[in-house]
């Protein structure tokens, strides 16, 4: 079987991660500046997108590759978040998506990856109601400004990622650890966020379509025969992939999920409490959304766990380091015979076959799944002859595409496939030496070079089968 001729083929990329000119050309600050001033790697300067973006939106179109993710820095429109509106950043990503056009490249645009604006963040970020006013004001000047530009919108990258890093796993800044209350409010205002802007969207009848990115990972019993290990499974589920779900897809939260998140809360001392309102607009959103978009890495083998919290990032690619015990949830841990990457992330491609069918299933959601990001993270090197032979990658790509196109052929609508990253771009909690793209980014000259992976990835997209 093959893919479909109408099956997009793409490459992902993140604003903060890739532009560089992150404190000027009028860019209002965010909190990752000050977070990065104190330790090892700054970007400033990251992939230089900023003005590299001709070079690689023809490298792309060269490579075959016809849609491009790429994610508007909120502050470089509104440097405060809102008020004051930076003229200059407007029109960079006009140049942006006009270059797009000129080379054929569809933007998928996300409005907000990981960068709330620093005078928001500062005031509680998504705990705050005004930053959820604040980002629907944002959102509705994008969808205004860039409408004959844009046809293909995402709210949000990652809600899920953004609570845990900044309030359970404190890798993120406020880095708060273990406040799982901070983490389920802050995963409802973005989706309230995502919501009002889906409706505003909706109905002012823009000619282009909008939904919202997760990261899932599907989260399977250490041993499938022990209650204890399939309960903490479910739990872990509904934490990081259901209340999303259910937030996006059905638009109020199913009694199991708020059953466990309460039972969860109470262990913690925590509450949530949200306005009956905030789910009257949910609602209105789920009906509207166009499309979900899921990003796959990894997924979990969960085992029951009674212990403390005890939570350590591995952001330096020593394999073993990781660690993720969550009270009351469970302990992710690693199964032999599943590899791992060297920040100890699983290797699992069923997992996203799994994922897929479970949403088709669990929420008879036939609209429309894009994988937004899909790629494998590894230290590489360039040879003296500028060559990058990153097999293992090729090989991560091509069993994860085996199973999407297995969900496919099953009656999963899957629209489209971005790897991450077009180009290797600055990685959050982890610096410059994880990279993942499909072009080799020469730091500091940021020069880009085609890895092997790029060259196989236009054959796959040329041929329609990997
Ligand atoms: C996703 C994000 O979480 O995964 C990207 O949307 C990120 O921004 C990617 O870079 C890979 O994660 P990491 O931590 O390895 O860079």
């Amino acid at each position: 079987m093959k893919f479909s001729k109408d099956f997009v083929f793409g490459a992902a990329t993140a604003a903060y991660q890739c532009e560089g000119e992150t404190r000027t050309h009028g860019k209002g600050k965010v909190a990752w500046d000050d977070y990065l001033e104190k330790g090892n790697f700054q970007a400033d300067k990251a992939s230089d997108f900023y003005h590299q973006y001709p070079v690689d939106l023809h490298l792309a179109k060269q490579f075959g590759i016809n849609a491009l993710r790429i994610s508007i820095a909120w502050s470089r429109i509104f440097p405060y978040g809102e008020g004051v509106l930076n003229q200059e950043g407007v029109d960079f990503y006009h140049h942006v998506f006009r270059q797009c056009q000129k080379e054929g490249i569809e933007p998928y645009v996300t409005l907000h990856h990981f960068d709330t604006p620093l005078a928001l963040h500062e005031r509680g970020d998504f705990l705050n109601r005004e930053t959820i006013d604040a980002f629907v004001k944002y959102a509705a000047f994008c969808f205004k400004e860039y409408k004959d530009e844009v046809s293909y919108w995402f709210t949000f990258n990652e809600v899920w990622p953004i609570a845990t890093n900044q309030y359970i796993e404190g890798v993120f800044p406020p880095c708060i650890t273990y406040d799982i209350s901070k983490a389920i409010s802050s995963m409802h205002g973005m989706m309230v966020a995502h919501a009002k802007a889906v409706n505003i969207f909706k109905s002012c009848g823009y000619k282009g379509q909008i939904g919202i990115i997760h990261s899932l990972e599907t989260k399977y019993p250490y041993d499938p025969t022990n209650t204890d290990d399939i309960r903490a499974a479910k739990k872990d589920d509904i934490l990081a992939n259901q209340f999303l779900l259910d937030a996006t897809l059905l638009g109020y939260y199913s009694e199991e999920t708020l059953h466990t998140i309460n039972e969860l809360l109470d262990l913690n001392h925590g509450s949530f409490h949200y306005d009956k309102r905030d789910i009257a607009e949910m609602k209105e959103a789920a009906n509207q959304i166009d499309y979900l978009g899921m990003n796959y890495y990894q997924s979990n083998f969960v085992r029951y766990y009674d212990g403390e919290n005890e939570i350590v990032h591995n952001g330096t690619g020593e394999k073993g380091t990781k660690k993720f015990k969550l009270k009351g949830v469970g302990e992710r841990v690693i199964k032999d015979g599943i590899p791992t990457t060297d920040w100890d992330w699983l290797i699992y491609p069923q997992g996203m076959y799994d994922m897929l069918m479970r949403i088709s299933k669990q929420y008879a959601f036939t609209k429309g799944i894009y994988i937004t990001e899909n790629g494998l993270g590894k230290k590489e090197s360039m040879s003296d002859y500028h060559i990058v032979d990153d097999e293992s990658r090729i090989d991560y790509i091509a069993k994860h595409l085996t199973w999407l196109l297995k969900a496919i052929n099953e009656g999963v609508c899957v629209k489209g496939y971005f790897v991450w990253s077009l180009m290797d771009v600055f990685s959050w909690s982890n610096g410059y030496n994880k990279r993942y793209g499909l072009f080799y980014t020469d730091y500091p000259t940021q020069k880009r070079y085609p890895k092997a992976s790029a060259y196989w990835y236009k054959r796959v997209i040329k041929n329609r089968e990997i």
